[in-house]
């Protein structure tokens, strides 16, 4: 946040709204043109109102001071048909609201924009609980963490596998209806190298409050990297290694029937885990990429996660540990 506005922090705050500060989901630390446009808006938004509290507020206290009872004061003489008051408060709102309206409706146009020529396209599908982003110009296809290179436009295409959802980064920009059989669009440019965490924004059924998302920007060369790892084929495994045990329970526990791996399985029911040890999160994004994690959302899936597709197959403790090995090295 700029530091001329460091202000509007503690009265937002105050107030209930969605803070910067210590707390990354914030719409109030703006890394895009679309989220610089609608932070913009806000704040102009939060100033004519911040206008009319104070004159309103101030010309209450003013008449309750001025005109209060005074013992043997005569009763007050009330007003009748003052043109000019009248036009004068008519005319203030009516202009106020065209103050808003007018930037509010451009800033709508501009949002909507088609997105520039050379726009790196992503199409993002929401699955119940969890985001698939496939990137049609390289070919890769990866879940839960969407990886842009800062500086460059960005067409997301976005639809649904299932029921509606909201793609929502705070910081890059406002909120998008995701929605079976319909593409929607959101265009950015993002600014900045970071990290933006995001969640669904629609209700969509048991877990959505666990249909997280992390928006991964990079400078492009960190971003071109990442690409040729997600483009390179599965990991090659030692032969006879832990981790190669853990490649014959990811088939013999059925993993393959819902996950693509690789050239091993190409089922999309769940997401792509061919790269899965290259994401720093695992469940949607629900917890860290570590064993101890793993361990505990692959042994109890539905309670880890409500009402999720994927079942607790019981993997016995040897087994779990060769198919955490195996999901680890999938870099
Ligand atoms: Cu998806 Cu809420």
């Amino acid at each position: 946040m700029p530091k001329h506005r460091r202000w509007l922090l503690p009265l937002l705050c105050a107030a209930g709204a969605a803070c910067g500060g210590p707390f990354p989901q914030s719409s109030l630390r703006p890394h895009s043109d679309l989220a610089v446009a609608a932070d913009q808006l806000f704040t102009d938004i939060f100033m004519w109102a911040l206008l009319v509290f104070v004159v309103v507020e101030g010309v209450l206290l003013y008449v309750v001071v001025r005109y209060r009872q005074r013992a043997g004061a005569p009763a007050p003489r009330p007003t009748h048909g003052h043109t000019i008051l009248e036009i004068a408060w008519t005319l203030a709102p009516a202009l106020i609201l065209v103050f808003i309206a007018v930037p509010t409706v451009r800033t709508i146009f501009a949002t909507q924009a088609d997105a520039p020529a050379g726009a790196l396209r992503v199409q993002v599908v929401g699955h119940q609980w969890w985001w698939e982003y496939r990137y049609p110009d390289f070919g890769v296809v990866t879940a839960t963490e969407l990886h842009l290179p800062a500086g460059r436009p960005v067409s997301l295409e976005l639809t649904s596998a299932d029921v509606i959802h909201s793609f929502w980064a705070p910081g890059l920009g406002g909120k998008r209806d995701v929605i079976p059989g319909r593409t929607n669009h959101l265009v950015f440019s993002p600014d900045s190298v970071d990290t933006f965490p995001g969640q669904c924004a629609e209700f969509c059924g048991a877990s959505h409050a666990n249909m997280r998302l992390r928006v991964m920007v990079d400078r492009d060369s960190v971003f071109q990297a990442w690409v040729r790892a997600q483009q390179a084929g599965a990991t090659r495994l030692i032969t006879g290694s832990v981790a190669e045990q853990g490649q014959q329970a990811f088939r013999r526990y059925g993993c393959i029937g819902c996950h693509t791996m690789g050239t091993m399985s190409s089922a999309t029911v769940g997401p792509n885990l061919t790269h899965v040890g290259s994401r720093t999160t695992i469940a949607g994004g629900l917890f860290p990429n570590d064993s101890v994690h793993l361990a505990r959302w692959i042994g109890d899936p539905p309670s880890e996660k409500p009402g999720t597709a994927m079942p607790n197959m019981h993997v016995p403790a040897p087994d779990l540990a060769a198919l955490i090995a195996y999901l680890r090295s999938m870099r």
